[in-house]
């Protein structure tokens, strides 16, 4: 499956959406990708379409789904693991409600998707399963399409008339500290402590749920800790790791969330970027996981990271101040096993500790 030519993101001012888009932009045109966020970010709205969009407004994401006639959505916008502890209801509402408005905009019809106007002499009309008060003008490209409900509750009839491609990313946090740390499966239960880790949780299960029932082509990974130089991180557990990193390029000391041997796997932002659009690319049967894939590239303590920087960095110190990051961090796996993304669609990362820490800091040492 190519992507389509209008593509949509959520969150794009974020340190994933900044890099995503860029890349999008760089891949399929900047005029093709319409970036979206509750904040303005100069980077993204110099280099392409920008719009205000608070994803829990479903009018305006319809209208500009409509607007832009979308096909394709990267969902990034969330209240991260770290910061969703301080506001529960607040990171259920985003998380999950957001997510819900995406997937019922994408199962009304994404206006660019061509699949869709194949799809037409199949469907009948349909409403809304979740109704809201600002509901009643949001049917994005229900001119003249709308998805058949389906005979049976599991809703397997309805695969063919597949609408929509939607990206979302989940996350390590859908694990517990029940689980065996090291090399933790693709199918372990998953009882998350922290509530970002249910709302994943319970995303990863609405994005099989929409997919088996409805038919919507929607992707999605387990990221692990995401490192990128390119944007503040957003109020994750594994930000530490970015945080050491600029420090250590300001020649500044750190003082380190998370205890010294607490190990978590982790990703350079370019491969998570390049595993979100391996992912969207591959043909629909070889994604078998519709719930989400776990990707994983490297695990490491801050110990390690603190090691492997002060190859570059003469003399830099740390000293360690757990919080509650560090309880958050030890519910979580050390490393996980992504053998099902590296057999389904040939995933492969290729960044290390070592090559991650050299290429970060050359960028934040690097003028412009
Ligand atoms: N950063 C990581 O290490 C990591 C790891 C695993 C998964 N993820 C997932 O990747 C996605 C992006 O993460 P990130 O690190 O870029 O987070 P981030 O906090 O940097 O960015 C999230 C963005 O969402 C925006 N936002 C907040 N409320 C919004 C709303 N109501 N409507 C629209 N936008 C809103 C914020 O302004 C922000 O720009 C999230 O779904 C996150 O759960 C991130």
């Amino acid at each position: 499956m190519k992507s389509g030519n209008n593509i949509l993101i959520t969150g794009a001012a974020g340190q994933l959406g900044i890099e995503l888009t860029a890349k999008l932009r760089e891949e399929f045109g900047a005029e093709n990708v319409i970036a979206t966020d509750i904040r303005e970010s100069e980077k993204i709205a110099e280099s392409g379409p920008f719009e205000m969009l608070d994803v829990l407004d479903k009018n305006h994401l319809a209208e500009i789904i409509r607007k832009y006639k979308i096909d394709t959505i990267y969902h990034l916008a969330a209240i991260l693991s770290a910061k969703g502890e301080a506001n529960i209801k607040k990171t259920w509402q985003l998380n999950v409600d957001g997510l819900l408005n995406v997937l019922e905009l994408a199962r009304e019809g994404l206006p660019g998707d061509v699949r869709r106007r194949s799809a037409q002499s199949a469907v009948s009309g349909t409403e809304s399963e979740f109704e809201t008060d600002n509901d009643s003008c949001s049917n994005a490209g229900t001119d003249s399409a709308r998805h058949s409900k389906s005979d049976s509750i599991f809703g397997s009839n309805v695969a063919s008339t597949a609408n929509g491609r939607v990206f979302w990313p989940s996350s390590i946090a859908v694990f517990g500290p029940d689980l065996p740390r090291k090399n933790t499966p693709q199918d372990s239960p998953l009882n998350p402590l922290t509530v970002y880790g249910i709302t994943k949780v319970a995303g990863e299960q609405w994005c099989a749920y929409y997919h088996r029932k409805f038919g919507i082509d929607v992707r999605s990974l387990r990221f692990p800790g995401l490192i990128g130089y390119k944007s503040e991180p957003g109020g994750g557990t594994t930000d530490y790791a970015v945080d050491m990193l600029r420090s250590a390029a300001k020649g500044h000391k750190f003082k380190c969330p998370v205890g010294p041997k607490t190990r978590l796997p982790m990703m350079y932002m370019e491969d998570a970027v390049q595993a979100a659009l391996d992912l969207m690319v591959v043909d629909p049967e070889r994604v078998r996981i519709r719930t989400s894939y776990n990707v994983t590239a490297m695990s490491f303590s801050p110990e390690e990271l603190h090691k492997a920087i002060r190859n570059h960095v003469n003399g830099f110190q740390i000293t360690y101040h757990p919080d509650q990051r560090d309880a958050i961090a030890a519910s979580w796996p050390e490393s996980i096993d992504d053998s099902p993304a590296r057999e389904d669609w040939n995933w492969e990362h290729r960044y290390d500790l070592p090559s991650m820490v050299r290429e970060v800091l050359h960028k934040l040492n690097s003028p412009g």
